[in-house]
Formats: C-alpha cells, sequence, structure tokens
C-alpha cells in the first residue's frame, strides 16, 4: 500500500503528522506538498491528488486543509472521484462502506491531531461493502457521463 497525501499551509502541521505516523507504521508515502507554512491555494494540491485518482493511477489519497471543505469541493469535480469529508469514526467508516470514497478529506482546524490519526486509520482499512451501494455508485457514473455528453442540463433545456 502506498498513500499520497496533500495539503495546503492549513494541513500542513496534520500532513507532518500524518507523514511521520505512516512512516513508524512501514507505509510508503507520497508527499505532494505543499512543503511549509506559506500561504498557498487549495485547489492547487486538490488537484495533484485528485487527477492521479480520476485517471486511474493512484486508488486512494488523502487530502487535507483547515476545514477539508476547499479540498473536498475541488476533489469532487474530477470524474470518478469520490472524496469524504470525515469528522469522526463513524463518517471515516461508512465513506468507505457505503461510499467507496477514494480520497479521505481531513479538516486540521476543525479535528485535534490523535482524531485525526484514528479516522485515517479506520477509513484505510475498512473495505466496501458492494451490493446495493454499488447500484448507487453506478448511478453516479451515470450521472457523470451524462453531465459530460451534455444530456443533463435541466435549467438550460427548460428556456
Ligand atoms: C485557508 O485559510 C482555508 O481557507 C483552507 O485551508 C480551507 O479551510 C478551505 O476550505
Amino acid at each position: 500500500m502506498k498513500i499520497t497525501i496533500a495539503s495546503d499551509h492549513a494541513g500542513y502541521d496534520l500532513k507532518n503528522h500524518m507523514l511521520s505516523y505512516l512512516s513508524e507504521h512501514q507505509i510508503a508515502c507520497d508527499d505532494l506538498g505543499t512543503d511549509g507554512n506559506d500561504s498557498v491555494d487549495y485547489p492547487d494540491f486538490a488537484l495533484k491528488v485528485a487527477s492521479l485518482v480520476s485517471e486511474g493511477i493512484i486508488e486512494q489519497g488523502i487530502l487535507i486543509c483547515g476545514t477539508g471543505i476547499g479540498m473536498s469541493i475541488t476533489a469532487n469535480k474530477f470524474p470518478g472521484v469520490r472524496a469524504a469529508l470525515c469528522h469522526n469514526l463513524e463518517t471515516a467508516e461508512v465513506s468507505r462502506r457505503h461510499n467507496d470514497a477514494n480520497i479521505l478529506v481531513l479538516g486540521s482546524r476543525v479535528l485535534d491531531q490523535p482524531l485525526a490519526l484514528l479516522i485515517l486509520e479506520t477509513w484505510l482499512k475498512t473495505p466496501f461493502d458492494g451490493g446495493r451501494h454499488q447500484r448507487r455508485l453506478d448511478k453516479i457514473k451515470k450521472i457523470e457521463q451524462a453531465i459530460k455528453n451534455g444530456e443533463i442540463l435541466p435549467a438550460k433545456s427548460s428556456q
């Protein structure tokens, strides 16, 4: 298993904390930045991880910003990305079991570090349940395809 991770400046300290934890557990990491506390723009770092997931180059990634909201909004623009902003162990587990989330998003300013690590552990070890949840993911894929093909534009087509 290899973890690809990125953050903005707000998530930088938590990212380092996670990198230390992952290295202690002999889990290989690819750190795509940012590399310090200087202010940067979260979309630039969401793009780095989400594009790799979207293209199927990596299976899973982790993104961290202050609230996790900006990273989630950006990452979920990419086809095939199911980025889940998790605040507790329940959302971490269900985002894998039900949504097969392929990017874990964390908010460094709304989580303490021990909880963030527990969320990471839970997320990494929890499998996707499949079954009825796969049917729902298939519907998301169809919506993405229909938007791409210009078939879902209700506001425009009703004018
Ligand atoms: C940066 O100040 C902050 O806006 C960013 O980390 C994130 O919380 C955005 O959603």
